[in-house]
């Protein structure tokens, strides 16, 4: 580790000048407080980013699996997106007024998504923070659920885990929490169909917000027939169920919920869905938009808590119109998936040949290895990470041109990724994985 954080700094002497300026006026030497997490003594200033790679400021190329964390799914500024924001821009970049931007995409989520009404936001937080909202006025119930470790965006909501004996409580590092969370959130493990209906029974809960497979954890994927209980259980108890598709769109056009048929009543995508421009879209079953509108008051729906000055602005618009009918295409992930499919292969047999107890899955054309076995449950997923362990992977592979998140060992397959980065990064795995005496 020693040797590698040396070679890191060596070989970015420019970053390092940019990052000692840096922390004379950002906080902790960086504009947004998570990229202090990256595995390096400084984060790689970046130069320029193209399709699946970037450039930083010492010249050092790599390629990008990272991807902004998913905002950059689409590979960075993609043709067609910056040419629709181009021209978006000398035309009017926000108005407080509708364009027909609006609809097209409206038009475009219904066919994806199977879900008749949409509104947009500036960001998935914001996505989830409005459906919850709605969630808890046509339900008139206080409390929501989510699973154990889950991600949701900074939604003061979703920051409770379950502790060591058993109570909900505080994640770790919950920053200012407003109360403690168990006042407004239940939470169970992914997966336990038996916790899921005992939270849900005494009917308390407006909605249950949930990715259909983990992905902020590692990723966990549901059991056979673990959708059908949580959409049958929901039902049954009158709660709502938020379907948060912001990573799972990797498994394909429509999100999980399309590739495996499932029925929510609410449907989050934000990140990629403007190429990274800011936007987050957020869609209705015809029950909940008519419960919806039912309720709506004309003098105070600009102060309710739902909404934003720039949410549905016409830059974000014109960049999704163009994301989602030319770049984030069925062509587009036909190409992704098999690339996630040769990431996955490559390091499956890496982990094979090394005799260790770790494994790799996909979900789409998103990938991820974990330090133990296929968890079931969050809980499971979480006491697999092991965070030396992963600075020392994320180091290793970033000294060698290769950036995966900062968080959990996660790749992303962009449009514009090539077989050759796909082989780079095995590779370079099956290279980092030797030198621990695998
Ligand atoms: C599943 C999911 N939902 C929502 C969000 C929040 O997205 P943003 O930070 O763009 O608001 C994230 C962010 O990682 C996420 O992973």
């Amino acid at each position: 580790m020693q040797r590698e954080q040396k070679k890191f700094v060596d070989e970015r002497p420019k970053s390092k000048a940019l990052f000692e300026r840096a922390r004379k006026s950002l906080l902790a030497g960086v504009p947004m407080n998570w990229m202090v997490k990256w595995a390096g003594a400084f984060p790689p200033f970046v130069r320029e980013a193209q399709g699946a790679h970037f450039f930083d400021v010492d010249g050092n190329r790599y390629i990008d699996f990272c991807l902004g964390d998913t905002g950059a799914m689409t590979g960075h500024s993609p043709f067609a997106t910056v040419k629709a924001a181009e021209e978006q821009m000398r035309r009017g970049i926000t108005l407080m007024l509708p364009g027909e931007d609006a609809i097209v995409v409206a038009e475009e989520l219904q066919k994806r998504f199977n879900l008749p009404y949409w509104q947009f936001a500036l960001t998935a937080t914001d996505a989830n923070r409005f459906s919850i909202r709605l969630a808890r006025q046509i339900t008139e119930r206080r409390k929501i659920l989510v699973f154990n470790w889950c991600y949701h965006g900074t939604v003061d909501e979703t920051f409770i885990t379950i502790q060591p004996d058993g109570s909900p409580g505080s994640r770790p590092g919950n920053i200012g929490a407003p109360v403690n969370p168990w006042v407004t959130t239940k939470v169970v493990e992914f997966n336990d169909v038996d916790a899921l209906e005992a939270a849900l029974h005494s009917k308390d809960v407006a909605c249950v917000l949930a990715e259909p497979a983990m992905t902020n954890v590692g990723i966990v994927h549901p059991a056979p027939e673990y959708h059908k209980a949580l959409r049958e259980i929901t039902r049954k108890h009158g709660t709502l169920l938020i379907m948060d598709e912001t990573h799972t769109i990797c498994a394909g056009p429509g999100g999980y919920t399309r590739a495996e048929n499932l029925d929510p009543d609410v449907i989050v995508f934000g990140k990629a869905i403007g190429a990274g421009i800011p936007g987050a879209a957020y869609g209705f079953s015809q029950e909940v938009a008519d419960r919806i509108v039912a309720k709506h008051e004309l003098e105070t729906c600009d102060v309710g808590g739902i909404g934003g000055t720039l949410a549905g602005n016409a830059l974000s618009l014109a960049a999704m119109r163009a994301t989602l009918t030319k770049v984030l295409t069925k062509e587009a992930f036909d190409r992704m998936i098999p690339l996630a499919e040769r990431w996955t292969t490559g390091v499956a047999k890496a982990i094979s040949d090394a005799d260790l107890p770790w494994h790799v899955t996909r979900l789409g054309c998103r990938a991820e290895y974990m330090f133990g076995p296929e968890p079931r449950t969050g809980s499971e997923a979480h006491d697999a990470m092991d965070f030396e362990l992963e600075r020392f992977m994320h180091l290793y592979a970033m000294n060698r041109g290769i950036l995966l998140t900062p968080f959990h060992n996660m790749a992303l397959m962009s449009p514009q990724t090539e077989n050759e980065d796909v082989d780079r990064h095995t590779k370079v795995f099956r290279d980092a994985v030797k030198e621990l005496g695998g």
